[in-house]
């Protein structure tokens, strides 16, 4: 290749003119010198793909806009930024892009975790990049230390708060004493919420995530569907205080993790130590902690949503697959080489809070400890309180298998004794894990 060969300008397009999108052709104009240098030679946007052409989209030149995605998708450029979103037309749209020898780069956590295979066997077909660091975690460098800085190491357990939404949400909860009703209200007020709100509230988005984690994390094939998800609709003004109370606070987590062979990966509420450094993370703000047998614990940290940041990830992406076609090579590609079984949340080794009414009277706590004993799960801390002529148990228990805490949970349920369940959640992040 020549000195004017490694000059040529990189051609970029984008299909979506979004959120995301819009902050991205607006960092490609305003950046386009310190861009140049990073990746030694100019960046050219050459087209913006949406779906009403006619729309005003201020920082965008109009004459780049169009409603012709397939004709820019299949243009040929060096790199497709792919922020429509959905699963199709944008699957089909990046596949055409790899075929016409694009590299590409996507924040579209929806596609990667329902079909990320099919685009990763596109990419090594038609040998292009295929970047997503925008899909988890938005502005968080963490997908690239996972795929490249820990690559030498083994991963053992990610744990992240990976969806804003539901943290505001339970930072509001726990802070202000809002309930969930006028915390989801204010949620979306605040633009927070997408545009089904059961995506955050059920904890759809945070799995989403989590699939496309645990592959990178354990070289396994993961999607949404291997995911165990539970959101937060069902967290209690009980199960707030009562965690405080313990010196806990709860936050809607994602667990990947090694067990018994395979991995497990998790999405559910959870209490975590208050001293846990998950559990300063307020807000709308993300992290993930990430443990390695040789790098041990780490942790990731900053904003996981928004035009500029999640744009900030996506031309992190462009600059890396820009510089990859002036040299002639592309990035390092997937590997699913550890084919671990994915298994049920039942395999995964928790602790629990279970919060029951019961019967003031002698041998009540006999016949509690019992269940639990019966299903091999052992007690770590029980608290009594009067709940008028009841009284209230609160009991932690040891990490057990989530199917005996599970049982456990159902045989208490079962008994005379106990007249209510009130609160039930996984406790996670103790020290000792
Ligand atoms: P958005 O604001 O809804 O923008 C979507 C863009 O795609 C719009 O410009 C829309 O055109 C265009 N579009 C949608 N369907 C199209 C179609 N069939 N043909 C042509 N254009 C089409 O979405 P966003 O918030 O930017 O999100 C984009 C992607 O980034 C999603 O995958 C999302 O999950 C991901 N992401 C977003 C965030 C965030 O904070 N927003 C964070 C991380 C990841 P019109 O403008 O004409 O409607
Ligand atoms: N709904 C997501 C969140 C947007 O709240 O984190 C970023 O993926």
């Amino acid at each position: 290749m020549s000195s004017g060969d490694l000059r040529r300008p990189l051609t970029v397009a984008l299909l979506g003119g979004g959120t995301v999108g819009a902050s991205v052709a607006r960092i490609l104009t305003d950046s386009a010198r310190d861009l140049e240098e990073r990746v030694g030679a100019p960046v050219v946007l050459t087209a913006v793909a949406v779906r009403d052409a006619a729309k005003e989209r201020p920082g965008i030149d109009p004459s780049l806009v169009t409603d012709d995605a397939a004709a820019v998708a299949s243009s040929g450029v060096d790199v497709v930024v792919e922020v429509m979103g959905g699963i199709e037309p944008a699957r089909s749209l990046i596949l055409a892009a790899m075929e016409a020898g694009s590299s590409v780069v996507t924040a579209n956590k929806a596609l990667l975790a329902a079909d990320g295979a099919t685009l990763y066997e596109a990419a090594e077909r038609n040998g292009v990049d295929l970047y997503f660091e925008a899909a988890v975690a938005g502005a968080i460098p963490l997908l690239r230390p996972l795929r490249e800085s820990l690559a030498g190491d083994r991963v053992t357990r990610v744990l992240g708060i990976v969806n804003g939404t539901t943290n505001f949400m339970l930072t509001k909860m726990d802070e202000e004493g809002v309930d969930y009703d006028e915390v989801l209200a204010e949620a979306g007020r605040l633009g927070y919420l997408e545009a089904d709100p059961s995506l955050d509230v059920d904890g759809h988005d945070a799995a989403a995530k989590a699939a496309i984690l645990a592959e990178l994390a354990f070289h396994t094939r993961v999607t949404l569907d291997d995911v165990y998800c539970e959101g937060i609709s069902r967290v209690t003004s009980t199960d707030i205080h009562a965690a405080q109370a313990m010196g806990f606070v709860i936050k809607l987590l994602a667990v990947a993790e090694r067990a018994d062979g395979g991995v497990v990966v998790r999405v559910h509420p959870a209490m975590l130590p208050r001293s846990h450094p998950l559990a300063s993370v307020r807000g709308a703000f993300n992290a993930v902690f990430v443990e390695a047998e040789a790098a041990g614990e780490m942790m990731f940290y900053g904003r996981g949503a928004g035009g500029a940041p999640t744009a900030s990830a996506v031309l992190g992406d462009v600059v890396a697959a820009a510089r990859n076609r002036l040299s002639g090579g592309r990035g390092p590609g997937e590997s699913t080489y550890s084919n671990l079984p994915v298994l049920p949340v039942g395999a995964a080794m928790t602790r629990y809070y279970v919060n029951l009414d019961v019967a003031d009277r002698p041998g009540v706590l006999a016949s509690i400890a019992s269940a639990f004993a019966d299903n091999g799960v052992s007690i770590q801390v029980v608290r009594q309180d009067g709940h008028g002529e009841n009284a209230g148990l609160i009991v932690r228990t040891h990490r057990a298998s989530d199917a005996s805490l599970r049982r456990t949970v159902e045989q208490l349920s079962g008994l005379d004794t106990v007249k209510r369940v009130l609160g039930v959640m996984r406790v996670e992040g103790e020290a000792g894990e």
